[in-house]
């Protein structure tokens, strides 16, 4: 039996504004898994998908056509096409999850991702982070229509990203660790219909949705480089300004500010929504001392569900060559 695993992510700044070619920055989010088994099934039984927390059970054929097929079911056909390998086979495969599903931590990307490297493992086949980031992609095009690429691309690579869609992955070194805490507002919120909703929005008033990208741009330039420097206090900051631009996006929600607002109170550093919005989780950027008292106030507002993540400072403090992209006032 082959197992293959996966890490949810969370968008630190830059959701949406990402859609639109603006810089986003991510981070693989480990607490939550996504993990595949792959095992030899009966003979002539075809390839079954066992999706456990979704109670269903997919089959994979030759007559799959990509647009009619669930994700799963298209995700086993693009990785076994690309490794030029039949979908004539007799395999299991189960799916597990311990990612909530449309709350803006990746579990569809995660799944994907996982599925992937599980099936290269089992005919002994290595793909890259890249080709596998690549694979995902094409599932989520497929599903999610305008997905700009961060979710495949942080959680293939598992590890910081500064994203910008359609470029060259670029990482970053973390100056001093990041404490979050993850509050999950409990309403799903599927990623297509919000980005759907503000394409909408930004076809009526372009010019008031780009400046409010060109905002969330600079934020996602200002972050990277506040993170690279380990000036935790500015990346709250920030995360509290880009929370406003959502806001005026109108992808945020009275459940959402309500959670923003109790981890600020409580000491947070900064605090915003998370991912697609309009439900979903919210982040806060926290501390040692604040991290608890944080975290209880969020479930004490009601949030459905509380994690602690911490992104890891790297041992290698040497930024990338795109750090050169400076913060106007550092100049
Ligand atoms: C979803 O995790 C983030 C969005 O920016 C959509 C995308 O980038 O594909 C809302």
């Amino acid at each position: 039996m082959t197992i293959a695993h996966a890490p949810g992510k969370i968008i630190l700044v830059g959701e949406h504004a990402v859609v639109y070619g603006r810089p986003a920055i991510a981070v693989p989010v480990t607490q939550v898994q996504a993990r595949v088994t792959v095992e030899e099934g009966e003979k002539e039984q075809g390839i079954v998908i066992v999706a456990k927390d979704l109670g269903r059970v997919f089959h994979v054929g030759q007559r799959e056509s990509k647009s009619a097929a669930s994700p799963l079911q298209a995700t086993v056909v693009n990785v076994l096409t690309y490794l030029g390998l039949s979908l004539e086979q007799d395999l299991t495969i189960a799916v597990e999850s311990s990612i909530p599903i449309a709350r803006g931590l990746g579990s569809g990307a995660a799944v994907s991702t996982a599925m992937t490297r599980a099936v290269a493992e089992h005919f002994s086949k290595k793909l890259t982070a890249e080709e596998v980031s690549r694979l995902v992609y094409e599932v989520e095009k497929l599903h999610h229509g305008t997905a700009s690429g961060i979710d495949n691309t942080v959680i293939a690579y598992e590890r910081p990203v500064y994203f910008v869609r359609g470029e060259r992955l670029e990482t970053f070194p973390v100056g001093r660790p990041l404490s979050l805490v993850i509050a999950d507002t409990g309403a799903e919120s599927p990623t297509r219909i919000v980005v759907g909703a503000v394409r909408r929005a930004w076809e009526e008033s372009k010019e008031r949705y780009e400046a409010l990208f060109d905002g969330v741009g600079d934020i996602a330039v200002k972050a990277r480089w506040a993170i690279e420097r380990g000036e935790v206090g500015q990346v709250g900051r920030l995360m509290d300004d880009n929370h406003r631009l959502l806001q005026d996006m109108g992808v945020s929600s009275s459940r959402l500010d309500a959670l923003v607002r109790a981890a600020r109170r409580h000491g947070a550093l900064g605090a915003k929504l998370s991912g697609a919005g309009r439900g979903g989780n919210m982040i806060a950027l926290v501390t040692a001392q604040t991290g608890e008292q944080v975290k209880h106030a969020l479930e004490a507002e009601g949030a459905d569900g509380v994690i602690q993540a911490e992104v890891e400072a790297s041992k290698d403090l040497v930024p990338s060559p795109a750090s050169s992209v400076v913060p106007e006032e550092e100049q």
